[in-house]
Parts: structure tokens; C-alpha cells; sequence
């Protein structure tokens, strides 16, 4: 699989919400082969400084057309404080597309669940579904604020649900409510996919299990080289048989493959 380590002309830098920005860069070679599920490692310091000296990762959010790519990101740390500092006209290292994305599976309904910034990984999924007449995307969050780009879902079904824990957007409650909800009312065999964080994963999981309907989860770890060279990003395998490497065999995984604990 190609991958490519560039630099890339930043071309907007928008903050959506208190810390959450979206950044675009053109980048047309990674654009070309970035498939749904894959991230990037990206050089968050500008030139004069080494500090940090490590990239960080971030999914692929959206490919827009003359080879932009963009970066949904919430600012937590050194790391994405820079990068929200970066400027439209500078320059930015990134590495991509990397790891394992989603499996599309076209003949049957997919329903996507998304909690908070985990909708990162989702919405290139989303685009690429073949029949949107079968697609459904349930999101979660704490507030409102937490999911500012809910127009970029909408425009691609009719079946997008939102509930936050404050009800400041959409139904109040937590999303495995709406993801029981509309397990009820699928009669058909489906495919569950889904990022967020691990204990809505963990519990989305067990609720796919309940009813044996596959589930693909994207992972987070911390990751050091992104490209499979570190081993830091290791996460414990179901049944105890050894560990799953995020960034090369990943993120994407079948759930039963992850020890959940
Ligand atoms: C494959 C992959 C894809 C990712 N895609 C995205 C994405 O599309 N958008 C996005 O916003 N993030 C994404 N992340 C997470 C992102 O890489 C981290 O938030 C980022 O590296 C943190 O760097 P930092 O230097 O700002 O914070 P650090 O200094 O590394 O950490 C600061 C604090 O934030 C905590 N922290 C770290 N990561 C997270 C997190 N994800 N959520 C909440 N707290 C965290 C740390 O535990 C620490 O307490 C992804 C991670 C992986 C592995
Ligand atoms: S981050 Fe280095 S091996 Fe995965």
C-alpha cells in the first residue's frame, strides 16, 4: 500500500467550537489512495523548533476535490495546541495514508456510531457506503459543542441520529440508547462500525455481540512512528494471544479481535 511523506500547504485552519478545529491541507498523493478508517502522523511544531519532536496521529476526516484532505482534531495537549497554531500558507509535514481502514461491507444496512471526535473516522465511511438509502449514523456526545460538523452527516442520509447527555442537541441521553433503539428495528443482518471512546466501544461492542451482528471498532493508542516500527501502540488481543499493533494492523479491527477487559 502506498504511503507517502510530504509536505503540505496548509490551506484553512477553522476553529468549529471551543477546541475543536478543522484543518485542510493539499495533499493530492495521500488524497488519491486514503481509504475510510485511515489517519495520518502529522508534524505539529513549525520549522524553528524540535519540540515535540514526535508527530501525532489524526484520521483521515474528509478528501475534498484538487487534493485536499482534512483533520478534524480537539485540542488536548502540546501536540494540537501547535497544530492549531498553524497558520493557512505554512507548511506541514505529513506521513499517509496509514493502517488498516474500515472493510465496506455493501449488502446490508450499516449503522455508524460515533462518540465525540470519534465521527473523525467516520464520514469518509459514510461517503463511501454504496447504498445511503441503507446507511444510518447514530452520534454521541457529551454536548452540542463537542459535535460541531453534524451537516457533513446529514447531507449523506436521512437516518443520522444525535443524542448529547445534556440534550442540548438532539435526544438527551447516552448512545447506546439510540444504538438499542435501532437494533430493535433492524430485521435484516447489518454491520455495526464504530469509534469513539473505548468504554462506548466496549459496551457497543457487547451489544453487537448480543445480537450477532459483526462490529468493526477504530482504536486509539499512543503512537510514537505511526508505521509499525516502535511496537508502542500495542493493545492486548482477545483471549490472551499476544497483542495487536494499532497503527500497522489497525486501527481498524473486528471487535472479537480485542481483549476489551
Ligand atoms: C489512529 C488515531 C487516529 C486519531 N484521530 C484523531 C482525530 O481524527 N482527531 C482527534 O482529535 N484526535 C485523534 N486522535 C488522537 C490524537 O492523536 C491525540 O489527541 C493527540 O495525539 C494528542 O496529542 P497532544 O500532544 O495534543 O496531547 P498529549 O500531550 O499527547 O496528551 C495531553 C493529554 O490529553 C490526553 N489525550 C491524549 N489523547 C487524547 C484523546 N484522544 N482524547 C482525549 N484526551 C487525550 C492525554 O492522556 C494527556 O492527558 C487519533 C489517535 C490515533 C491513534
Ligand atoms: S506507533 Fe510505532 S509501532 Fe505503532
Amino acid at each position: 500500500m502506498s504511503r507517502f511523506d510530504i509536505p503540505a500547504n496548509i490551506v484553512e485552519q477553522t476553529r468549529l467550537a471551543h477546541s475543536i478545529f478543522l484543518l485542510t491541507v493539499n495533499a493530492p498523493a495521500i488524497m488519491d489512495s486514503a481509504n475510510p478508517g485511515q489517519f495520518c502522523m502529522l508534524e505539529v511544531q513549525d520549522d524553528n523548533s524540535r519540540d515535540p519532536l514526535l508527530r501525532r496521529p489524526l484520521s483521515i476526516y474528509k478528501t475534498g476535490s484538487n487534493g485536499k484532505i482534512s483533520f478534524l482534531y480537539k485540542e488536548v495537549g502540546k501536540g494540537t495546541r501547535l497544530l492549531s497554531k498553524r497558520r493557512p500558507g505554512e507548511i506541514i509535514r505529513v506521513l499517509g495514508p496509514l493502517g488498516q481502514g474500515f472493510r465496506l461491507i455493501h449488502d446490508c444496512p450499516s449503522i455508524l456510531v460515533g462518540g465525540g471526535l470519534g465521527v473523525a473516522s467516520l464520514l469518509l465511511l459514510a461517503q463511501r457506503i454504496k447504498q445511503p438509502h441503507r446507511l444510518i449514523v447514530l452520534i454521541g456526545a457529551k454536548n452540542a459543542s463537542e459535535i460541531p460538523t453534524i451537516e457533513d452527516f446529514s447531507r449523506l442520509t436521512r437516518y443520522l441520529h444525535i443524542i448529547t447527555e445534556d440534550g442540548s442537541l438532539g435526544q438527551r441521553g447516552v448512545i447506546t440508547e439510540l444504538l438499542n433503539q435501532t437494533l430493535q428495528k433492524i430485521t435484516d443482518m447489518a454491520q455495526i462500525y464504530t469509534c469513539g471512546p473505548w468504554s462506548m466501544m466496549k459496551a457497543v461492542y457487547h451489544m453487537a455481540r448480543k445480537r450477532n451482528i459483526p462490529c468493526q471498532v477504530s482504536l486509539e493508542a499512543a503512537m510514537a512512528c505511526g508505521t509499525g516500527l516502535c511496537l508502542g501502540c500495542a493493545v492486548p488481543k482477545s483471549n490472551s494471544q499476544g497483542f495487536l499493533h494499532v497503527c500497522q494492523e489497525g486501527p481498524v479491527f473486528d471487535a472479537d479481535q480485542v481483549h476489551w477487559g
